[in-house]
């Protein structure tokens, strides 16, 4: 069980807060890992006091806990614990009566949550300074977008360091609190199967697909971020992290994340006329009912709407190092897109002298892994063997694992698993600063080659599988994007 803490959630009466904060903590409460002596404290600049943050508590974010798991009366002892204190974080007053909520118990471990937009950042870190609320070894978790490019995460970092040290620091990047994202450790570290095949003598290319069907559903804010910076420079590059990584000697926050940041920094750097080769943006454009993303973007508020917002990117990475050399890593992704899928696929080399025909009916493909890991969790593997009959020919078979049957315990969301480890202090699914400037490193050269060079913004119809050029992309890269649920 988690000792007494107060937990200050900023921007408490917030969408995320009510959807994914609250809920977890009660998920974390009902299993017994919180002391209920512990408080969790709303922030905002809205006017009430505890019992009203409660009622709207139960309004808006009990709504998101399955029925099933209300239990009333822990439901009602769980709001026990909840508090409110009103501040606005760009002006000091509140924090004076933050200061003494906070100093009722001052040897409790304190977590900040910042649930802000990112210009509330600087104001609220230095005011809990200047208020002397940072101490104890208080830690200080905050949510992206961290910074628009490398300059801007530089400063965000400089300005938490200045007042936390990185041991204080926990940026969230909610993919890897997903079980099925440390599933794919477990994969690689657990198991002596997969390892010795895992690189570049054995692998001829990887792909790792995030496709969304929502588009922008109101969030005029993604316009200015585009599916770059939204998706790729956070989510994706730490899929790619996971996947390329070398063994980490411990599964601890450093050792894990050194081995990450030496995947970042051997990314080669696309950039300038490489950025139209091995790089393709598009947008969506409306199809059947739904509509495209300017029209989304009108229907939303913004008048006579132009953008240039990429909605999907597809890009050909290549790591230079003894593992990966050559191997090319194909990422997309994209709003808007046929199907919902989060989805790794190695694809093996071929046998290197084929003695068996395939069967006639049967197109040839090497083996393929291809790792699922939302909406579903499954692992399947491509493989061959004999078609039965007098012919000695092959035909495809399938080895099919799927990861969720037979469990009984309930799926944890990628934010419980966040809530805790920020509890419990363990930096391990949390992104370092200099992993995250590394990452942004990679992303800025492809951005700067877009404005300068004016390369095109291709258009996909909605609910497909994105622009032609990305099929031309990775046949020059020597594959085919895989589409299709099952082998
Ligand atoms: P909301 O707009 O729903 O909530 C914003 C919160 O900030 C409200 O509680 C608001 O309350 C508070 N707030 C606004 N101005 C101030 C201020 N000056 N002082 C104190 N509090 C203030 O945003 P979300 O919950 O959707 O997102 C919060 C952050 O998390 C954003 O940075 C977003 O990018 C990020 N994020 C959100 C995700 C989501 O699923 N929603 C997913 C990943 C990241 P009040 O108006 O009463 O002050
Ligand atoms: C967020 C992006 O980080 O991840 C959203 O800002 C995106 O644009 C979301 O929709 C996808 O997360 P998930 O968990 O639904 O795959």
């Amino acid at each position: 069980m988690i000792s007494s803490f107060d937990f200050v959630i900023f921007g408490g009466t917030g969408d995320l807060t009510m959807r994914k904060l609250i809920p977890s903590m009660y998920h974390h409460f009902c299993e017994g890992l919180l002391d209920c002596g512990g408080r969790i404290v709303g922030v905002a600049r809205s006017e009430m006091d505890s019992k009203k943050f409660r009622n709207l508590v139960n309004k808006e974010a009990k709504p998101h806990i399955e029925e099933e798991f209300i239990d009333k009366a822990k439901w009602a002892e769980f709001l026990e614990m909840l508090h409110y204190v009103a501040v606005d974080v760009t002006t000091p007053e509140g924090f004076e009566a933050l200061g003494k909520v906070l100093d009722e118990h001052p040897d409790r471990q304190r977590v900040f949550y910042l649930s802000i937009a990112p210009h509330f950042f600087a104001p609220t870190v230095q005011y809990l300074q200047q208020f002397g609320l940072n101490k104890n070894g208080a830690r200080l978790a905050v949510e992206k977008p961290l910074g628009k490019d490398l300059q801007s995460a530089k400063e965000i970092n400089s300005l938490m360091r200045a007042v936390f040290e990185e041991e204080q620091i926990y940026r969230i990047d909610h993919y890897l609190g997903k079980e099925t994202v440390q599933n794919l450790m477990a994969l690689r570290f657990g198991n002596s199967l997969f390892e010795p095949l895992w690189n570049r003598s054995h692998i001829k290319s990887v792909q790792i697909t995030v496709a969304e069907t929502v588009g922008l559903e109101g969030r005029t804010y993604y316009d200015g971020s585009g599916a770059l910076r939204d998706m790729v420079q956070n989510h994706l590059m730490q899929l790619l992290c996971i996947l390329a990584m070398e063994p980490p000697a411990e599964n601890n926050a450093n050792f894990v994340r050194d081995e990450k940041l030496k995947v970042l920094r051997s990314l080669r750097k696309i950039k300038d006329r490489e950025v139209s080769e091995d790089v393709v943006r598009a947008q969506y454009t409306s199809y059947g009912d739904l509509s495209g993303y300017i029209e989304e973007l009108e229907a939303a508020g913004v008048e006579n709407a132009e953008s240039e917002t990429e909605t999907y990117v597809a890009i050909k990475a290549e790591i230079d190092n003894w593992r990966w050399k050559g191997v090319p890593f194909l990422l997309r992704t994209g709003k808007r897109m046929r199907e919902r899928t989060t989805e790794v696929v190695i694809n093996f080399r071929d046998v290197p002298h084929p003695i068996f025909p395939t069967a006639a009916t049967v197109v040839h493909e090497p083996n393929r892994l291809v790792l699922r890991l939302q909406p579903e969790e499954y692992i399947k593997l491509l493989m061959y063997a004999k078609q039965p009959g007098d012919e000695f020919s092959l035909r495809p078979v399938k080895l099919d694992l799927n990861l969720n049957d037979g469990l009984k315990v309930r799926q944890r969301s990628a934010y419980e698993r966040i809530m805790i480890d920020l509890l419990r202090g363990d930096q391990t699914l949390f992104v370092r600063d200099d992993e995250l400037e590394a990452a942004w490193e990679w992303i800025d050269p492809i951005r700067e080659a877009w404005q300068k060079e004016g390369s095109p913004l291709y258009k996909y119809k909605s609910a497909d599988w994105g622009p032609t050029s990305a099929n031309e992309l990775i046949i020059k890269a020597g594959s085919s994007w895989f589409e299709e649920s099952g082998i």
